[in-house]
């Protein structure tokens, strides 16, 4: 909303949410205190807040005053019940659209934001419809006027880490909505209208709204099968002596296949290729298709794999023992650019190696030491007691290396590839390993320095 506030000066724009911690953190008068780390971020906030951009936690105020709702609530995984670990939840897409049933009192467009299961719009709608109010009246001027709910699917591509500029300059707009009826299509075309400020025309794709909720989950589906692709055949190179780089710029040449997204690493993480997926996968099996539920699978099997091939690097390079050996991670975010942590590779290594025994201590220039401890509470492997014990974070890159066994990168940072790696191999135990799960350190000059480097499909030590 920051970046539409940005775009359309003239429209006013409201964010409203139950959390009132969140949204004083939005309000705070200190630019550097906004809950969330993105670059570029605060500089438009700073411009647009208060301005045409307002955020607050009167919920039915929002909701009365709007012409359009985005509703852009969270659909996490489902962790009870029917489709547990794999359905989304669709519990606060339900609740949002009753409010919206209960306080509208003139006619709304409802754009579906958040990522949702194939045919979610139905339920929306249906909710929408069963308040009777499409059927007699909530408006209090005239009693007899119905109410007219249009519902549009406008699903969102920015990655964390470059939000802003990917919604800036996005390659396409997604607007999926009922262009059978001539009311859908005024719809489609007033958001499209709202995005044509700053966006070419023909980057908005029109669609019909399910074709537009399973585009969603199909990019993100094909996305991650790329790095499992990919993350699959570094296994294989390094088995063989092939360079996984070299065979990503290689194949990537080929215009059909493409350069991006074939970076191998330890494995995606993330709060969307995971859920999506699962989403698929328990939307293929309840529509009674198993094989592509197996298919889709296979890209989360693969991932899992990738992040426990590179615990058990670590164990078994350290003489198969990491037991009360300090192991430094350096970044637990799951990308660059962002204190997100969901679904980040890191946890699962670090859980891996605290099974084994091993005390690690992390840096990372954006999460919190509870952060992480929270992150391995969720994944409820002990008692929250030996997590804390067992893991700890400092503000020092330096400090987080001194005296380790080893050192494993589970993030990109851009700051790793300037550090003083000799001054950091001379504080370590010797031999000193060095666990690139992101191929982003000179692995040649390393080794020069002394390091017994390991990197992602790039041969074993
Ligand atoms: C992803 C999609 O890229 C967005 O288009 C989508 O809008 C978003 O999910 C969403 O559904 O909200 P995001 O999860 O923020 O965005 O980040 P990505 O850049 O896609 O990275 C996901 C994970 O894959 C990260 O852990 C990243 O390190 C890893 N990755 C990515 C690789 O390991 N190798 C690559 O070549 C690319």
């Amino acid at each position: 909303m920051s970046v539409f506030a940005h775009n359309c000066p003239d429209i006013k724009f409201t964010v409203v949410d139950v959390n009132a911690k969140r949204i004083e953190a939005w309000n705070s008068r200190n630019i550097n205190e906004l809950p969330i780390y993105e670059p570029g971020l605060k500089e438009i906030v700073a411009e647009v807040r208060g301005r045409n951009l307002f955020f607050s936690t009167d919920i039915d105020r929002g909701i009365r005053e709007a012409d359009m709702i985005f509703i852009s609530v969270n659909t996490p995984t489902k962790t009870y019940g029917k489709g547990k670990g794999m359905a989304a939840d669709l519990k606060y897409i339900e609740l949002c659209a009753r409010q919206i049933a209960e306080v509208a009192t003139d006619d709304k467009i409802i754009v579906e934001k958040s990522t949702i299961p194939v045919r979610t719009a139905q339920t929306i709608k249906s909710i929408l419809e069963s308040t009777g109010k499409l059927e007699s009246s909530g408006n209090v001027e005239s009693p007899d006027k119905k109410i007219k709910f249009q519902i549009l699917s406008n699903p969102e591509f920015l990655a964390e880490g470059t939000a802003v500029r990917d919604l800036q300059n996005p390659d396409r707009v997604l607007i999926g909505g009922d262009h059978q009826t001539e009311e859908g299509r005024e719809a489609i075309d007033i958001l499209s209208a709202i995005y044509e400020r700053w966006i070419p025309a023909e980057r908005i794709i029109k669609t019909n709204i399910w074709s537009s909720e399973l585009s969603k989950l199909a990019a993100n589906a094909f996305l991650a099968q790329r790095v499992s692709s990919i993350n699959a055949i570094s296994a294989i190179c390094e088995k063989t002596g092939a360079d996984v780089e070299e065979v990503a710029h290689a194949i990537g040449a080929d215009g059909r296949i493409g350069a991006k997204f074939l970076k191998a690493s330890v494995g995606f993480g993330g709060s969307c290729f995971n859920k999506d997926l699962l989403n698929i996968i328990y939307m293929s099996y309840t529509l009674g298709l198993q094989e592509v539920a197996n298919y889709w699978e296979g890209v989360l099997l693969i991932n899992r794999y990738q992040r426990t091939r590179f615990a058990e690097n670590i164990v078994s390079a350290l003489f198969n023992t990491v037991a009360d050996k300090k192991i430094a991670f350096l970044g637990w975010a799951y990308k660059k650019n962002t204190n997100d942590t969901r679904e980040t590779a890191a946890m699962y290594v670090a859980d891996y190696l605290i099974e084994e025994t091993a005390k690690i201590v992390v840096y990372d220039p954006k999460v919190t030491q509870a952060q992480m401890h929270n992150d391995l509470e969720l994944l409820g492997s002990r008692p929250s007691q030996e997590n804390s014990n067992s893991l700890c974070a400092v503000n020092d890159p330096y400090e987080a290396c001194h005296d380790s066994h080893a050192i494993a990168i589970l993030t990109e940072w851009d700051e790793f590839k300037e550090y003083d790696w000799q001054k950091i191999y001379d504080s370590m135990k010797k031999p000193a390993y060095l666990f690139d799960g992101r191929n982003i350190v000179d692995g040649k000059k390393l080794s020069a320095i002394g390091f017994k480097v390991y990197q992602v499909g790039k041969g074993n030590i």
